[in-house]
């Protein structure tokens, strides 16, 4: 439960599978906390207008832009970041990046592979234009997509054959 003291609000929330307790000025958004009080900096922030998708987190389980959101309006969810899905190393997704070359200098990666874990949720095996239409929220200034594209449909398939 957020309770507000003087401007300032106290929150609880998971993220990664930790509990974290935090007092945060009401205005601070999510992707600052991530980054400056948990030191979650692989959620990258590209843009001030929300458009670039370098942000991607998932909260209960949605792809989010984090810097859409308030870090109170985190408060009691449970949030994964890039951190959260490579704690063993190089996941399935990330795997099929580096397989597709789908990226280069990196920046938007975290933030395509948060996206990509959704999509796979939700479609299990999407066509190419599925994985267009739902990365419509990033944006890669590298690789032109194809190799991205290419990498969440391997992972999906991977991610498939292994259910
Ligand atoms: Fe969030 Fe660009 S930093 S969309
Ligand atoms: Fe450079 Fe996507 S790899 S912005």
């Amino acid at each position: 439960m957020t309770t507000q003291v003087a401007g300032k609000c106290a929150l609880s929330l998971f993220v990664n599978g930790r509990n974290y307790e935090a007092v945060v000025e009401s205005r601070q958004l999510l992707v600052h906390f991530l980054r400056e009080n948990l030191h979650l900096t692989g959620t990258h922030i590209g843009c001030d207008t929300s458009q670039c998708g370098a942000c991607t987190i998932l909260v209960d389980g949605q792809a989010v832009k984090s810097c859409t959101m308030f870090a109170v309006q985190a408060d009691g969810r449970a949030i994964v970041t890039i951190e959260g899905v490579s704690q063993a190393g190089l996941n399935f997704i990330q795997q099929a990046f580096v397989n597709n070359h789908a990226l280069q200098c990196g920046y938007c990666t975290p933030g395509f592979v948060m996206a990509a874990h959704q999509i796979i949720d939700r479609y299990k095996n999407p066509t190419e234009e599925q994985i267009r239409e739902q990365l419509d929220g990033n944006i890669c200034r590298c690789t032109g997509y194809a190799s991205i594209v290419r990498a969440i449909a391997e992972a999906a398939k991977l991610q498939a054959e292994h259910e």
